[in-house]
């Protein structure tokens, strides 16, 4: 967690997972061929994680009129990190086009967290309660670890016919602030 972060604050969990994805997105684009399966892998279970995380628990608890417009666009954004994701898995590292498929992922990784850090979690801040984001929070921590060890990237494959769905059962909107 980021240093001085609560544990179940959602919003630090998915911050400090953003940041480690572009950490890993660094390293795999700087290392040598013979690394870049392994370290494809460990990039596609972190990234297939924390968008099932998003898309399984946090956007439909923070769904409301006022994000809903940039939860629809996040969506199919994760669509498009999916598609650019399952090619490379698909390619092949020796690929002479898998250098430029990471420059795009990478490219749209970084676009798409700029984007929710900057405008959805802004708003999800100002718009809901903070015991209810922290008891989505720790729901959140249990959710990641879980998803964590089945490994996700499994779930890439499936994932790219057309962009989740804004709601997810079992999974009721927060109340928001009067
Ligand atoms: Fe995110
Ligand atoms: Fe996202």
């Amino acid at each position: 967690m980021l240093p001085g972060a609560s544990m179940t604050d959602p919003i630090a969990l998915l911050v400090h997972d953003h940041r480690r994805m572009e950490g890993m997105l660094d390293e795999l684009l700087h290392a040598k061929a013979s690394d870049r399966g392994h370290l494809l892998a460990d990039v596609a279970d972190a990234l297939a994680a924390h968008v099932a995380l998003e898309e399984e628990h946090f956007y439909p608890a923070v769904r409301a009129r006022r994000t809903e417009d940039i939860l629809l666009e996040s969506l199919e954004e994760h669509l498009s990190l999916k598609r650019v994701m399952h090619d490379l898995l698909a390619m092949g590292t020796s690929d002479d086009r898998w250098e430029a498929k990471m420059h795009v992922l990478k490219e749209q990784a970084e676009h798409h967290h700029k984007e929710e850090e900057e405008h959805l979690f802004p708003k999800v801040q100002k718009l809901f309660d903070a015991i209810r984001l922290a008891e989505l929070g720790a729901t959140m921590t249990t959710a990641l670890d879980a998803l964590h060890a089945e490994r996700p990237r499994a779930r890439i494959f499936g994932g790219t016919k057309e962009a989740a769905r804004l709601s997810a059962p079992d999974v009721e909107p927060l109340s928001q602030r009067v």
